[in-house]
């Protein structure tokens, strides 16, 4: 069990991108649902950057069939950067040189199928061994100057053991998220958790603190993994597993700085677009200008829609 005396630094941190992405269905049938883009760059790469920028420094995909795109995407391009050289891109060249994971940092394994977020981070034992690790769901972004696991690894630095980030979310859904449950002030950014629960059903959620995707945790949770045991749609749940070691390590969640996007849902995905747009010095202006004409239809629209 982690104490204050001996927390070890979080230096590796799996992404899990084998799930089939069917609320994306037709796109996804070929495409990766990481690879689709957010602005100028993919869902995985938004989620790499927040990893690099909190001192990760290997890189765990979990991956499935169809999914070498992802590998190529963060491989060395030698033919495309000669030719941006060549070319006098330079600021392109500059793009493309950041995708490169370095060598011997770039870690993949294989989910043979999608049995759920926990089979996909235990998939991943081996290559993290027998220390702390992150889980970024690259589906969920956080959008914010410094990013949500550059909090969150303060956190743990402070606390050790386990470090979830948490959200208010409205009361009525709750059912869809993991639900932290703590006795403390929920006004205050860290509070100790208690228990887990996996998408309670109506009405018996403990709190409106949601888990949303990024985790840091002890390797301990590995073993408690092992049964595979499947829980809420039968699925193995990283959310019961987790649970298991409360009382015996510390547990914390953060109430991150940002602003969440749910990109793994269609209309989540481009509200992300629109918002990275927005914030673009390049192209922020342009979108900004588009979103209004569009905000104007709209407002007409519905007032013809009223005067009927
Ligand atoms: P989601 O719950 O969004 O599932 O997974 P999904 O399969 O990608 O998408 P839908 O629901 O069918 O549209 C969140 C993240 O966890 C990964 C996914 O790739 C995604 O990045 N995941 C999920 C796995 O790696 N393995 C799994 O068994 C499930």
């Amino acid at each position: 069990m982690s104490t204050s005396q001996e927390i070890k630094p979080v230096r590796k941190a799996i992404f899990p991108v084998a799930g089939l992405g069917t609320r994306f269905l037709p796109v996804t049938k070929v495409l990766p649902k990481e690879m689709l883009p957010i602005n100028d760059r993919p869902l995985i790469q938004h989620v790499v950057e927040e990893a690099r920028d909190a001192g990760i420094e290997e890189f765990i995909f979990v991956t499935g069939r169809s999914k070498e795109m992802l590998e190529e995407h963060f491989d060395y391009q030698p033919e495309l950067m000669q030719t941006l050289k060549e070319r006098n891109k330079l600021y392109e060249l500059d793009l493309v040189r950041s995708t490169h994971i370095p060598e011997g940092r770039f870690f993949l394994t294989r989910q043979a199928k999608p049995l759920g977020l926990g089979h996909a981070i235990w998939c991943a034992r081996r290559l993290v061994g027998n220390e702390p690790f992150a889980v970024i769901l690259p589906d969920e972004l956080i959008q914010n100057d410094v990013g949500c696991l550059a909090q969150m690894v303060d956190v743990y630095n402070q606390k050790g053991g386990n470090v979830i980030a948490v959200e208010e979310v409205a009361h009525e859904e709750a059912q869809n998220y993991g639900i932290v449950d703590t006795d403390d002030d929920l006004t205050q950014k860290v509070v100790s958790v208690k228990g887990l629960v996996e998408k309670p059903a109506p009405g018996e959620q403990p709190s409106n603190l949601s888990i949303i995707g990024r985790y840091i945790l002890q390797p301990e949770v590995f073993k408690e993994l092992e049964s595979l045991e499947r829980g809420a749609g039968n699925e193995v749940q990283l959310t019961d597993n987790m649970a298991k070691l409360i009382g015996r390590q510390p547990f914390h969640g953060m109430k991150f700085k940002g602003i969440r996007h749910d990109a793994g849902r269609r209309a989540g995905f481009i509200k992300a677009n629109v918002a990275y747009g927005l914030a673009d010095p390049k192209i922020g202006g342009n979108v900004r200008k588009e979103i209004l004409k569009l905000a104007d239809k709209i407002r007409e629209d519905e007032k013809l829609k009223g005067a009927a």
